[in-house]
């Protein structure tokens, strides 16, 4: 993670303005390191996200036999192979996608191997995902007989099932699909509402028969290795909307940011954001043969607080931190509900994000699975800590430069899993953070 470090932050620097783009996405550079090093050849990724999550990949795949290079700051190339026991436990770190993908890959393959991470991650609810697998004929045990890491998983010839999840989850999702992949018979996997479908893109790209029919994913087993593939990692949304959410607050602004993917199972906060009366355009989307990109603008905009229910949740499942800042600038009243997932994410995000927000004189009131912002009210500089949480950091951070006086962020090093250069770029917008 980093030698601790603290952001000092000055409020209300004045206009925020630039067009850039962002770093790539996340969820899909862990696929496609994922299913790269699955498939048979050499992978080659443009513009891969490089930060802590995914070297927490890298770091993983090298012990099962597979070799990551980086040429260059933009390319990555992951050389195939068939993979081979680990001599070690593999450390996961911070990063649920990698603990939970992965345990679905080796579920299906010819090795054994252990998984762990870092303290919080084995805090964090695995039998979401060993569950299904084990119905599915895996050998997977966790400490004391628990389903928390390490978990030790023997790879086997597994059988398809039909799998209704109980939470709408891309990791548990794409576990099951990745485990069906050389599974005997389809897979079938139903989502209370539909979460990110990178995986399925991805796969039925590669020309694994895949459909997605009434809300349930069916796959078909393919026969030997998947082929190796060129792919252009689309920005991360994600990460873009910590800077429309800062032009949006900030008076005088006015940000685009290029290239950034706009899969519609992520952009929930856009239409969010819309509701609320910010002023965003997109501009054309073009398609990179799997998942849609385009340029979004957004500027200072008043805002009115909104209603989110459950279902549009997961739509903007990485952004409510964002959100509830954004709500504290809206005139009204805002409410998102079934949010329990919330607390199961890096941090409590709930909680994080009322706790330190309160300290800068926001109004929010959380409980069960529920969350209430009332607005606007002004908020001041203050003391305050991002939880560990990549997410909450960046929230706060933004949260500092619409404040008056100074923002302290404390454990700002952890904005490294996901958006490396985050500091660099607000500041080339106008904001003032060091
Ligand atoms: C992710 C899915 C989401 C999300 C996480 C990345 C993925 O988690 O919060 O940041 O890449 O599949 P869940 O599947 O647990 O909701």
């Amino acid at each position: 993670m980093g030698q601790a470090m603290q952001l000092r932050i000055r409020g209300r620097a004045g206009g925020l303005r630039g067009t850039l783009e962002v770093p790539g996405d996340k969820s899909v550079t862990h696929r496609a390191l994922l299913l790269g090093a699955m498939a048979s050849g050499t992978t080659r990724l443009r513009r891969p996200l490089r930060s802590g999550v995914t070297e927490a990949m890298d770091d993983c795949l090298g012990p099962l036999g597979v070799r990551v290079e980086h040429p260059g700051p933009e390319e990555t190339l992951v050389h195939g192979a068939a993979w081979r026991n680990p001599d070690a436990p593999l450390d996961c770190r911070g990063s649920g996608t990698t603990l939970r993908l992965l345990l679905g890959a080796l579920a299906g393959s010819e090795v054994e191997a252990t998984l762990t991470g870092s303290p919080r991650l084995r805090r964090r609810p695995m039998a979401r995902v060993t569950e299904p697998l084990r119905r599915m004929g895996t050998q997977v045990t966790g400490l004391n007989g628990t389903d928390q890491p390490p978990l030790h998983v023997r790879g086997a010839r597994l059988h398809g099932i039909s799998y209704r999840m109980p939470v709408a989850s891309a990791q548990v999702k794409s576990a099951i699909l990745l485990a069906g992949l050389h599974a005997q018979g389809s897979t079938r996997v139903h989502e209370p509402v539909p979460s990110r479908d990178h995986t399925e893109r991805l796969l039925r790209h590669l020309g694994v028969p895949l459909v997605t029919e009434n809300g349930a994913v069916r796959l078909e087993p393919i026969d030997g290795r998947l082929p190796a593939f060129d792919l252009a990692v689309p920005g991360d949304f994600s990460a873009a909307c910590f800077l429309l959410a800062a032009a949006v607050l900030t008076p005088g602004s006015e940000v685009t940011i290029q290239e950034v993917g706009l899969n519609p199972t992520r952009t929930g906060l856009l239409s969010a954001m819309r509701s609320m009366g910010a002023r965003i355009e997109v501009g054309a989307a073009a398609n990179s043969g799997v998942e849609p990109t385009g340029e979004v603008t957004a500027q200072t905009s008043a805002l009115e607080g909104i209603r989110v229910d459950a279902h549009q949740v997961v739509g903007m499942i990485d952004e409510i931190p964002l959100l509830i800042l954004l709500a504290t600038q809206a005139r009204g009243r805002t409410s998102v509900a079934g949010a329990s997932e919330l607390r199961r994410k890096e941090s409590d995000r709930l909680t994080a994000m009322t706790a330190e927000l309160s300290k800068m004189g926001a109004l929010i009131r959380e409980y069960g699975e529920a969350v209430t912002i009332e607005g606007p009210t002004p908020l001041r500089g203050a003391e305050v800590s991002a939880h560990g949480d990549h997410r909450v950091a960046m929230a706060l951070a933004i949260a500092g430069t619409i404040a008056s006086g100074e923002t302290l962020l404390s454990d700002a090093q952890v904005i490294q899993d996901s958006y490396p250069g985050f500091a660099a770029a607000l500041r080339s917008l106008g904001a003032d953070l060091q």
